[in-house]
């Protein structure tokens, strides 16, 4: 019923409803789009999750687990023979590329011209910089969607760490936007990312050639209201009822609304009802799933914290933000930390000279050292 550690959709995927309409809006509409939010806050389960509602296929990509710009081409474009009727062409391509175009032309009546350009670019791909091959591959499978006049929607995962393949993250960047803006008739393009600034810097830095490119979603913490709705209902399900909702309603407060964490205690919950073999959940049960879930993650946030310790002044600002403290750092100098933390996705900016911390188990580590 609860899922932790992975992408959820359907049954599993709570609260965020006006988000997921939006983007299936954004979707349909062939819109791009940007999402970034905190580690761990439900970008990949909520783009999986408007990908199902709008019954549309899509190629995934994520940069964290790429090898390289060039693998990560060669996966799109297979993905789109895939989704276009034509399986295994990265595979055939190794094989025989003569079998691999009389395949093609069986399995697929489009110009063989197009099939022959996919070809190319992975024979060819010493002679290319990979940015450059990744970002011919985009146009290929833009040809490849006119000719057969469907629409693909490229989703990359990650989109951060585009600078970490050995090219800079500049060359990569101007290669894709030269490309991809031709692009609108037939390919979608959307981007998720969790550290907030590099994500920004991307995508509303004036400078960037991302600038003001796509529609930009920024994810937000759950909202209690609806988290707390979902969750009485799917307890209800398994005829499990809370015993006082306030407390349940506190203790999600207390987590902030943070997706992961959040899932982690509701989980505990659900087996200490099915270990006490119990109907009515009782605030001390509450007390122990949040206390469980603490435990879970301590490790996480030691190492958040041992992260945090490694940079001039940010525990001290942290600590001080955890505890409602006045900051003794001033200026530029406070700003900069403030943005370090950003950036290591742990505060958010929520007004002028105002963040709050994305995490309560972090807070809470704060509070009690
Ligand atoms: N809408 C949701 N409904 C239920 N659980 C969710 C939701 N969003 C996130 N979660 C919980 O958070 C966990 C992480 O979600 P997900 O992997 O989608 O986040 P992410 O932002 O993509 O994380 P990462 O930064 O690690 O890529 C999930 O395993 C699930 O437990
Ligand atoms: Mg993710």
């Amino acid at each position: 019923m609860f899922s932790v550690g992975r992408p959820v959709t359907g049954r599993s995927f709570f609260d965020r409803s006006k988000m997921v309409k939006k983007l299936v809006a954004f979707i349909d509409d062939g819109q791009d789009v940007m999402v970034k939010a905190p580690r761990r806050y439900g970008k990949t389960s909520l783009i999986k999750q408007a990908f199902k509602v709008s019954k549309k296929e899509h190629i995934y990509v994520d940069l964290r687990r790429e090898r390289s710009l060039s693998s990560a081409a060669e996966k799109i474009v297979d993905r789109a023979y895939e989704s276009a009727g034509m399986k295994g062409f990265a595979a055939g391509l190794k094989k025989s590329v003569v079998d691999l175009l009389g395949r093609a032309e069986k399995e697929l009546s489009i110009d063989l011209g197009i099939v022959k350009g996919s070809v190319k670019l992975f024979e060819q791909s010493g002679e290319m910089g990979e940015e450059e091959q990744l970002a011919a591959a985009l146009d290929n499978v833009f040809e490849l969607a006119k000719e057969l006049g469907v629409r693909f929607y490229i989703v990359f995962d990650e989109f951060q760490d585009i600078g970490r393949f050995g090219v800079s993250k500049d060359r990569v960047l101007d290669a894709l936007r030269g490309t991809i803006q031709h692009h609108g008739e037939s390919v979608s393009y959307y981007f998720l990312g969790s550290i907030e600034t590099i994500m920004s810097e991307i995508f509303e830095n004036r400078k960037s050639p991302f600038y003001n490119y796509c529609r930009r979603l920024t994810l937000e913490p759950f909202e209690i209201e609806e988290i707390k709705k979902d969750l009485i209902a799917a307890f209800r399900r398994k005829k499990i009822v809370f015993e006082d909702e306030g407390a349940l309603e506190e203790t999600l407060r207390k987590l902030c609304g943070h997706p992961a964490n959040t899932m982690v205690v509701m989980q505990n919950l659900y087996y200490i009802a099915l270990e006490k073999d119990i109907k009515s959940i009782g605030p001390k049960d509450l007390k122990r799933a949040y206390r469980d879930g603490y435990d879970e993650v301590l490790d996480l946030i030691e190492e958040y914290i041992g992260e945090i310790k490694a940079r001039k002044h940010h525990h001290d600002v942290i600590y001080r933000l955890a505890n409602s403290i006045p900051q003794e750092l001033k200026g530029p100098a406070l700003r900069q930390v403030f943005r370090g933390l950003e950036n290591m996705g742990h505060i958010t900016r929520t007004g002028r000279g105002e963040y709050r911390i994305n995490d309560g188990y972090l807070i809470e580590y704060l509070r009690e050292k």
